[in-house]
């Protein structure tokens, strides 16, 4: 428990051991937020993950009688954020619950119970003493139940999913742990989570830029307490959802008797000797997870697979799925590759990517069994080409 201002509790759990958040690697852990507000009507904003609920309530008894709680608001469904709220009506059983139209819809079907529900809708706000709780409808920030809620008393935003970190840590604030971390941990948690639903992002920062905002509370990680802190974030998550991208080359390759890798590092090393900046990813030791985050500030990517059994390697096509799902747009690349005998899993890559969002600008690169030297040299056309997408 900490109070983190006056009257307010953060009541959360701390998940040390979370290093993989369905398919996104966490090594650093996370929390899962709750916030108790004092006022007239004690309000809990967010529970917690299941296994943090004893956690959870016992935070709450060393502030209050949790009976006395009277609304719960529940911004968002996943089980993360809602899997307490059960648990801790049965302290409060008259409490309502707090939520949007399709909260209480995603409620009902996960808990399979009818409890006293209060829908709100965007805008609507909620007296709970000297306090008014607003909240603003964020559809698809990251379900399309997800709402924020503010407290304008305080300045504050509880914002669920958004602004959030994958971070366990015993700092509750963003300025108090390092602050490269904290932001590192935010730009991979959009790029894993949010990215898909940039717009929706960008009607959320319109809704918000009328408020005045001195503290976002996230459900996830550290809470931002800091003004030029909060500044910079808003202009990160505006340039991560309008697909802002810096005028860079990402080569993402696998390999199999290290032809695809011949092509990686001459690419590399003739992009290093154009002075372009630009990374190298073996995918055998790369994370996809972590690929996406280096993926969400780069303009150009160089994606290599060499054929097995007529299909790319399993680990590219893991990628590819990764990166149909989350939308990667306003992206240029290239494919390149060996084969032995037949192209024709080639064209998945090709398609995949193009469902991802990237434009491919030139035919891709495919070479018979070994690259012959002069093949090699022969990238070297393509470089004033990849020269001319990064301005
Ligand atoms: Fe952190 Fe969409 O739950």
């Amino acid at each position: 428990m900490r109070k983190i201002k006056d009257d307010i509790y953060w009541t959360g759990y701390i998940d040390w051991n979370l290093h993989n958040f369905h398919g996104y690697s966490t090594p650093s852990g996370s929390t899962y937020n709750s916030y108790l507000i004092l006022d007239e009507k004690p309000t809990l904003i967010d529970s917690v993950k299941n296994i943090g609920t004893e956690k959870m309530i016992n935070y709450i008894k060393e502030i209050i009688d949790p009976s006395k709680i009277c609304y719960i608001i529940s911004n968002h469904t996943e089980m993360d954020h809602s899997g307490s709220i059960d648990k801790i009506l049965e302290y409060c059983p008259n409490a309502q619950v707090v939520c949007s139209n399709k909260g209480e819809e995603h409620l009902k079907r996960h808990f399979k119970k009818n409890w006293n529900f209060k829908v709100v809708n965007n805008g609507d706000t909620l007296n709970i003493g000297k306090r008014n709780l607003s909240f603003f409808m964020t559809p698809m920030v990251h379900w399309p139940d997800n709402m924020v809620t503010y407290c304008a008393h305080d300045s504050i935003l509880f914002s669920n999913d958004g602004f959030g970190q994958h971070i366990a840590s015993s700092e509750r604030f963003a300025n108090n742990l390092g602050l490269d971390i904290v932001f590192y941990e935010a730009a991979k948690y959009y790029a894993n989570i949010i990215l898909p639903y940039g717009n929706q992002v960008l009607k959320v920062l319109d809704a918000l830029s009328g408020l005045t905002i001195e503290m976002i509370c996230p459900s996830h990680g550290l809470i931002w307490n800091d003004k030029n802190d909060i500044s910079k974030l808003l202009e990160l998550y505006k340039n991560w959802a309008t697909h802002t991208t810096e005028n860079k080359v990402l080569i993402i390759y696998d390999t199999m008797w290290h032809s695809t890798e011949k092509m990686a590092y001459k690419f590399f090393d003739l992009l290093e000797k154009a002075n372009i900046p630009v990374e190298l990813i073996y995918l055998q030791n790369t994370h996809i997870s972590d690929i996406i985050t280096k993926i969400l500030f780069t303009k150009f990517l160089l994606i290599g697979s060499p054929i097995l059994n007529n299909q790319i390697l399993p680990t590219m096509s893991a990628l590819l799925t990764y990166m149909k799902g989350l939308k990667t747009k306003n992206r240029f690349g290239l494919t390149f590759g060996s084969y032995g005998w037949s192209t024709v899993g080639f064209k998945d890559l090709e398609e995949s990517l193009k469902i991802a969002g990237l434009e491919l600008v030139e035919n891709g690169i495919y070479l018979k069994f070994i690259p012959d030297p002069e093949e090699l040299e022969k990238l070297n056309d393509l470089i004033p080409k990849i020269k001319n997408y990064l301005n």
